[in-house]
């Protein structure tokens, strides 16, 4: 900073702002989760423990593609950033691990054709620790977008039954993953992060050339301490060959009036309750980071 403090600028001392530039906090909370997917993805959806947001996947589908490209997911789960794509005029291509999400996936792009998406969408069940061997050769240096996120581990806050007063405990519901320990999410963040590199090199391979990793990661709480995934997975990128050229923010919370509006579950508000009352000052996390990775060449 000069000699004159920031609030003696004006406007004009600062550089415009190119049309051309992105912002890097996204209002991509507007609408909560359930109702972005209402009639947009089948309602057992919502069983899925660890859902993108349809909007996160939309922005990044459409900021960084045109009609036609093709898109990929590695790790698809329902099938998100495929349904999001081909509702775009985007092709999708993803694999996901466990039959039973990639079945609902398959489903899911299935519904969205039948609503009026043009782009093609398909998914193979299969461990994306073998991608380029897993997707049609054709497509192998063509994929000009990867949008995924990595699973953080076994179980994650699911949703809620709360029984009505002194009729028990409140109990968790689609919290967990299947058993099979193939799943990456039943690895140490160690295994993990050595999966996800094997599924980032092999990202690498089928990118086109200027081609986009784009990867959603949260830092998440185990025992009341921080874990930054997102710092493992730039570190796994860059293990990949990957370069890390942008970290944005997409927001879960909604704006309204210049303030946010929390879309907190009940158990992200209850343990950041208990360790505020215990003198722990935690802050409630109301964003997804979002590294924007390339393998080199022109964007
Ligand atoms: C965070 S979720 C992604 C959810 C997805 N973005 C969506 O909106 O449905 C991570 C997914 O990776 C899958 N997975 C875990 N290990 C895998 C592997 N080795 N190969 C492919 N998928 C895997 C999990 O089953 C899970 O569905």
């Amino acid at each position: 900073m000069s000699d004159r403090s920031r609030s003696d600028r004006s406007d004009r001392d600062y550089p415009p702002i190119p049309e051309s530039a992105q912002p890097s906090v996204w209002a991509t909370g507007q609408v909560c989760s359930r109702e972005q997917r209402r009639g947009r993805y089948l309602p057992e959806s919502l069983a899925h423990p660890g859902k993108m947001l349809p909007s996160i996947a939309r922005y990044l589908i459409s900021t960084h593609t045109t009609i036609g490209d093709w898109v990929c997911d590695p790790m698809a789960g329902i099938g998100t950033t495929l349904v999001e794509a081909t509702h775009l005029g985007r092709n999708a291509i993803g694999v996901e691990y466990e039959p039973r999400w990639a079945t609902l996936a398959a489903a899911n792009l299935r519904h969205a054709r039948a609503q009026g998406a043009t782009g093609r969408g398909d998914i193979v069940t299969g461990d994306a620790r073998h991608l380029p061997a897993l997707i049609p050769a054709e497509l192998r240096g063509q994929i000009a977008l990867v949008v995924t996120s990595p699973p953080y581990g076994a179980s994650t806050h699911g949703h809620v039954r709360t029984p009505g007063p002194r009729r028990g405990k409140v109990r968790k519901l689609d919290h967990r993953y299947g058993t099979d320990a193939d799943n990456l999410a039943h690895g140490t963040h160690a295994e993990l992060m050595e999966g996800f590199t094997r599924i980032l090199t092999g990202c690498v391979a089928v990118l086109r050339p200027g081609g986009i990793v784009a990867i959603t990661a949260r830092p998440y709480r185990r025992h009341g301490e921080l874990i930054d995934i997102p710092g493992m997975v730039a570190a796994a990128g860059t293990s990949a060959g990957l370069t890390l050229v942008e970290e944005c923010a997409a927001l879960i919370a909604g704006l309204r009036d210049g303030r946010l509006v929390p879309r907190a579950s009940f158990f992200q508000l209850k343990n950041i309750r208990d360790a505020r009352a215990a003198g722990d000052p935690q802050w409630l996390v109301q964003h997804e980071d979002v590294l924007l990775l390339t393998a080199g060449g022109a964007r």
